[in-house]
């Protein structure tokens, strides 16, 4: 019985060894993954729609309208959570985050609020017709340009 609770301990230390060796090596990894995968998902979605808008792929209202709604759903989930402070481009690996995002992180912020704002908009436009997708297209991708430009280093 008492070498089960010795093993066990053992065991927790090696586990919680192991954490910290992964956080000391890269304590902002999780956090870039987690936003990398939501912008690359939400560029996905917006490939969908945009390839309709251009007319190289039939409009087809339940795709767009899915393809909408994801994005707004991604959206509401961006917050400070995927942007702790210091995981900025050249500190934190595969980062291109500009340290202006903490610099001015209420307009960070707002261009997140702004982003989920196009984005409602635009899954009533894109399950509507073509025409209305057509026109709702500019402000969504706005959204996405204008904090990209404020806020992401541009890759080489
Ligand atoms: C509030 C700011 C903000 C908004 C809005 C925003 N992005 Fe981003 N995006 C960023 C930042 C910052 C990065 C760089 C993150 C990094 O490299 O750590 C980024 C990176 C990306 C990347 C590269 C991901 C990778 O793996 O390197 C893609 C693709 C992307 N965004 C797509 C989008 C799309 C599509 C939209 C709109 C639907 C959007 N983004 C809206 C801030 C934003």
């Amino acid at each position: 019985m008492r070498l089960m609770v010795l093993m066990v301990a053992a065991g927790a230390v090696m586990a919680s060894g192991v954490l910290a060796q992964d956080a000391a090596e890269d304590p902002f990894a999780d956090a870039v993954e987690m936003r990398h995968g939501l912008m690359l998902q939400m560029a996905t979605d917006l490939g969908k729609v945009g390839a309709m808008a251009k007319d190289e792929t039939p409009y087809d209202a339940a795709v767009a309208g899915k393809a909408a709604a994801n994005i707004a759903a991604i959206a509401s989930v961006l917050s400070m959570d995927q942007f702790p402070a210091g995981s900025e481009y050249q500190k934190a690996t595969d980062s291109f985050a500009l340290p202006a995002i903490w610099e001015k992180q209420d307009d960070f912020l707002q261009k997140v609020a702004d982003l989920n704002t196009a984005a409602a908009a635009f899954q009533t436009a894109a399950a509507t017709d073509l025409d209305s997708l057509k026109a709702g297209m500019a402000a969504l991708g706005g959204a996405c340009g204008a904090c990209h430009k404020a806020y992401r280093q541009p890759e080489e």
